[in-house]
């Protein structure tokens, strides 16, 4: 197992590019099952959980030709086994993005269920129960959901009672293909949500009320192929704005946008940092300065993102005075903290808050990512240690930075990957 070796204590300075959002490209990658031409998505981030999508879509029999530059080009046309297995859906929970498209297109869809995860229990009974609303026949059988539908699905008023992103997904590109008005109420607002969206609407459907908590989905009755080009990561953008907040350095990123990450940039503002931007460029400078800790709450967008929870963890820990972090989205997602707690940092956990009274600096030490925005915390906790910080187990970053230690290394970090 690789892992990643850094030499803390300097600050990061320097330009990056921000790559194509991997919770848009994997929705995308699934819509294209319901696509009767070819789709080619652009923009696709290299990460591991994109290959697994597209080893998935392979193992299915669709035809996929990919370009050096990471553009994939799908045709669903050749789909041959309707099934998603067990070995692939394991690794990526995110597989469950192809149940909704495969039985809205080609009538059924078998689909292993996700089993346990590091961050809590994350059931998928919102994405079966809407397909269920919508007349699909639904069997839970042997580890795999099987789901049948004869005729077409039917249009429905579903009512979400958790505001889920991938649920909202799975739905929104079933609906597409529906006979009938689909609405979807408490429906996902993330930018994800309304990428994919933009890419149904290329692709022929009628979808309207995206970025809204409403949904409306007029189904049509095929839809054709396009080219898409993912949206950038924001997560990967407030992961390197956080870092460069806690080396007390500064960053310009290019190719991304801060109209998606409004929470996270107020929040690194509240932290002393000095934020520009430009159409398609977002700076963060702290001057040297050290930045003051902040209190935060996640929740589904437009509010403070549970996937920068980790990473604000990391930047509190060095901050000055005392930040409380609460976590409403996921249960058992801080599993940083008692990594963190190795390196020297104050934390204290009081059910779903942590309490972080920032530190003068933070002491290398060997530590184990547990899941994939928690190992980005423990890398920017490495980054601002004194000494030396071996992150193991980091097969978790991988799935969600593109090429993180060189990017870093660009920043000025020390930083190298160890194969192991
Ligand atoms: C997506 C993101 C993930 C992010 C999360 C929350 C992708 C591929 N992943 O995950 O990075 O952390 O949104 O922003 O886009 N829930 C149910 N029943 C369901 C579905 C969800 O109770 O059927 C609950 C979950 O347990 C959780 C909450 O809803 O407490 C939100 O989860 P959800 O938005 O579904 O997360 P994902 O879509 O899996």
């Amino acid at each position: 197992m690789d892992k990643l070796l850094i030499q803390g204590g300097q600050p990061l300075d320097g330009e990056i590019r921000v790559s194509g959002a991997k919770n848009s490209a994997l929705p995308i990658l699934a819509a294209t099952l319901l696509a009767d031409g070819k789709v080619t998505v652009g923009n696709l981030p290299h990460l591991n959980d994109i290959t697994t999508m597209i080893e998935l879509l392979g193992r299915m029999g669709v035809e996929l030709l990919i370009d050096e530059r990471m553009s994939v080009q799908v045709d669903a046309n050749s789909i041959k086994e309707l099934t998603a297995p067990y070995e692939l859906v394991k690794t990526m929970r995110a597989s469950i993005l192809v149940l909704g498209p495969m039985v809205a297109h080609f009538g059924e869809a078998h689909v292993s269920l996700p089993g346990g995860c590091a961050i809590g229990t994350r059931p998928v009974n919102l994405h079966v129960q809407g397909l269920e609303q919508m007349g699909a026949e639904i069997l839970v059988e042997g580890g795999y959901i099987h789901a049948y539908c004869k005729d077409r699905l039917k249009g429905a008023h579903i009512f979400l009672d958790t505001v889920t992103v991938t649920g909202t997904e799975n739905l929104m590109m079933a609906a597409a293909l529906a006979d009938g008005v689909t609405i979807l109420e408490n429906a996902a607002r993330e930018p994800e949500v309304v990428d994919l969206a933009e890419c149904l609407i290329a692709m022929g459907a009628d979808v309207r009320g995206h970025g809204t908590s409403t949904i409306e989905i007029h189904g049509v009755e095929s839809l054709h192929g396009c080219h898409f080009d993912v949206l950038p990561d924001r997560v990967e953008t407030g992961t390197y704005l956080c870092a460069a907040a806690a080396t007390r350095g500064r960053v310009l990123l290019k190719d991304t946008r801060e109209d998606i990450l409004e929470a996270v940039l107020l929040k690194l503002e509240e932290t002393g940092a000095e934020i520009s931007t430009g159409k398609d460029w977002i700076e963060l400078n702290m001057r040297g300065r050290r930045p003051r800790a902040v209190n935060l709450r996640t929740a589904p967008y437009p509010a403070f993102p549970t996937d920068m929870q980790a990473q604000f963890v990391a930047l509190n820990a060095v901050a000055e005075g005392t930040g409380s972090v609460t976590e409403t989205v996921f249960e058992n997602r801080f599993m940083h903290v008692q990594e963190l707690i190795r390196m020297g940092a104050d934390i204290d956990l009081e059910g779903n808050t942590a309490i972080v009274r920032g530190l003068d600096y933070l002491t290398g030490a060997p530590v184990m990512a547990t899941d994939l925005r928690a190992s980005a915390s423990l890398v920017i906790a490495g980054l601002v240690a004194r000494g030396e910080t071996l992150v193991d187990r980091i097969y978790h970053i991988d799935r969600g930075y593109e090429c993180i230690e060189e990017k870093l290394q660009l920043l000025g970090a020390t930083i190298r990957r160890i194969p192991g």
